[in-house]
């Protein structure tokens, strides 16, 4: 694993974007493996403005999104396709048809979660699969838990994940309690990956993701069998990390 140690969440996001484009400009159709989340937001606006000044163009890139929220529509605010058209897709020359989203309102989820995964299949998995990092060492929407998910399926939202996110809704009450997610092995899959994480909140579960046991009781350990991950962490995400590698 390539860690690279930012001094803040800037920092972190112009590294982060960088990768992105190099990606992109070494090959122009590419698939990204795209996340939500605060984590990835800077990276996007920073990839925002070399488009805007020319450098950039995602006009032959596709793209497949982690995860949605079941039970919410495309529409809805807090939906993860809301979320990616809002912080990047309206605002670059990506096509609209080449984007991927799973469907949060897919009356049969199971169908919907094979229907994904065939599609995730067929594009070749993604080139760069970009991902944030959960309090709980949760990526996607792959919680905690007994053992490795593999494909894309319909998740239980463990508690902690529906209190971390309970910012973006009016209460906790509104965050779904499901929600449609790749699973490890679509993840795995992935040429490389590239995972930002910023704030003291994070710091454990990077600790334990990089330097813990692999375990599917810490989602992100996994990633420590892939051959080609980088980590673009903050000073402060990387605090506990740092002390654990000292050691
Ligand atoms: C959500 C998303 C994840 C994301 C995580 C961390 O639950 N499903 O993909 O990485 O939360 O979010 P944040 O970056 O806002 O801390």
């Amino acid at each position: 694993m390539r860690i690279y140690q930012e001094k803040d969440y800037n920092a972190m996001s112009r590294r982060a974007a960088s990768i992105i484009a190099a990606q992109v400009v070494s090959k122009p159709d590419c698939v990204l493996g795209l996340a939500t989340g605060s984590s990835p937001v800077g990276t996007y606006q920073q990839l925002i403005k070399w488009y805007e000044q020319g450098d950039l163009s995602f006009r032959e890139v596709r793209s497949v999104n982690l995860d949605e929220y079941y039970g919410l529509a495309p529409d809805h605010d807090q939906s993860y396709r809301y979320f990616m058209q809002a912080n990047l897709f309206d605002h670059v020359d990506i096509r609209p048809e080449n984007t991927n989203v799973p469907d949060g309102l897919a009356k049969d989820p199971a169908a919907e979660g094979a229907r994904y995964e065939k599609l995730v299949e067929g594009l070749g998995y993604a080139d760069l699969q970009l991902l944030g990092m959960g309090r709980n060492g949760h990526i996607g929407f792959n919680e905690p838990c007994g053992e490795f998910p593999v494909a894309t399926h319909l998740v239980d939202l463990a508690e902690s994940t529906i209190e971390a996110n309970a910012r973006f809704f009016a209460s906790a009450d509104d965050v779904p309690r499901q929600a449609l997610s790749m699973g490890i092995g679509t993840i795995m899959r992935a040429r490389k990956i590239l995972v930002v994480v910023s704030g003291a909140d994070k710091a454990e579960a990077v600790a334990k993701a990089v330097f813990g046991p692999v375990t599917p009781e810490v989602p992100a350990s996994i990633l420590q069998l892939h051959p080609d991950v980088t980590l673009v962490a903050d000073e402060a995400a990387m605090s506990k990390a740092a002390e654990v590698g000292k050691a």
